[in-house]
């Protein structure tokens, strides 16, 4: 029996297959050639390819062997063809719907695979961020205000220059103003200006006195800008509290006993106070209190010998400044000064908080470094 490269095209006659054997041998050809391609297919494509050779109603395979094999066959071939045939149809579509349920099986894994959850593992725990330390200190100074009848009020931090300096008694040429140069806003033409950053929490005393009528007892934290160069102990914006007490008849000695507990409170009731003689154009007379040094007991002398490094062994270390207010602000709000008197004080959030907490570079608050953050939870 002569082979052909594509025996299915033509007839039997036209292989030289005389006998039933050599139709069954034919067949067995036929049967190794699907095979081995079947053999050789990975993916989905490829037996959608050999599908369609083999099983496609106008030219597949299968319809080649009966279009060319049986219909044409001798009576004496007829039996042997159509049995053959029938086993060979069967073998394919075997075959055929195995690899079908094999690839969707496969595609099913795959994306069962992807949406897996593993429910034993355990979760994603996000991190719990805490209160800032600036934040912390400013809650431990508002308590203790509020303990003695202070209440918060807070100012805008864009500010004008009468604000700023004007009605704190600080007119234009005045010397302190070198000290607090700061950061004036860029304004279209024809707005209404100068704007300037804050440089204290000082401006909303006037901003509360032309509000209220004595008695007024405010605290008000918030930022303050200046245009300092950043180093351990300046950054172009910190944050202040002021303090502001206005009644009739409160005296210098109302004014330290508040500092002296104040001081008490947050340090702890060893600490000592005491003030000396200072300036600021808003308050007559002007002071700025010092405590005893929370590092070396107020000795000046380190533990380890030598002085205190904190308070270059002076035993004190400078806190904040403040003083009675000056009449002169009274008439800037319309109170009179014959009938009223009071206190003010402005006490920075960070340096203190750099006290209590032994840090030494007040860039640290800014940084967001959050192995500096998680030690203050
Ligand atoms: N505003 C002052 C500053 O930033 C601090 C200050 C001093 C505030 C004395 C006061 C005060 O209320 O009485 O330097």
């Amino acid at each position: 029996m002569p082979t052909v490269d594509n025996p299915t095209q033509r007839s039997l006659s036209e292989l030289g297959v005389t006998s039933p054997e050599e139709v069954r041998s034919l067949f067995e050809q036929v049967r190794a050639r699907f095979d081995a391609e079947a053999n050789g297919n990975r993916h989905a494509v490829d037996w959608s390819m050999t599908r369609q050779a083999w099983l496609s109603r106008k030219s597949g395979v299968l319809t080649q062997i009966t279009e060319n094999w049986l219909k044409p066959s001798p009576v004496e071939l007829k039996r042997a063809v159509g049995e053959s045939l029938n086993n060979f149809k069967e073998h394919v579509a075997v075959v055929l719907a195995d690899a079908l349920a094999a690839v969707e099986a496969g595609a099913e894994a795959a994306v069962s695979a992807k949406e897996r959850v593993d429910l034993s593992l355990p979760g994603v725990i996000g991190p719990t961020g805490s209160r800032h330390l600036i934040r912390q200190v400013l809650q431990e100074i508002e308590d203790i205000f509020f303990s003695i009848g202070f209440s918060v009020v807070e100012g805008p931090e864009v500010e004008t220059p009468y604000y700023n300096f004007e009605a704190l008694n600080i007119p234009e040429h005045h010397a302190v103003r070198d000290d607090m140069d700061t950061f004036y806003l860029d304004l279209p033409n024809g707005a209404p200006g100068p704007l300037l950053l804050r440089t204290h929490t000082s401006p909303v005393q006037i901003h509360v006195m032309e509000k209220r009528q004595p008695p007024v007892r405010v605290i008000v934290p918030g930022k303050v800008y200046r245009r300092d160069n950043p180093d351990a102990t300046h950054s172009f914006m910190f944050h202040q509290i002021e303090g502001l007490a206005v009644d009739s008849g409160i005296t210098f000695c109302d004014f330290t006993g508040t500092i002296d507990y104040f001081v008490k409170q947050f340090f702890g009731e060893a600490v000592k106070t005491r003030f000396r003689p200072s300036y600021f154009p808003f308050t007559e007379p002007s002071i700025e209190f010092d405590a005893s040094c929370i590092f070396c007991g107020g000795s000046g002398a380190a533990k380890t010998g030598g002085i205190c490094g904190k308070c270059k062994g002076a035993g004190w270390i400078e806190l904040f400044g403040a003083g009675m207010v000056d009449p002169a602000v009274y008439g800037f709000v319309n109170y009179d000064p014959k009938k009223v008197s009071g206190f003010a004080f402005g006490i920075g959030i960070d340096r203190l908080a750099m006290l209590k907490y032994g840090i030494d570079d007040i860039q640290v608050f800014f940084q967001n470094d959050v192995r500096f953050l998680k030690q203050f939870p």
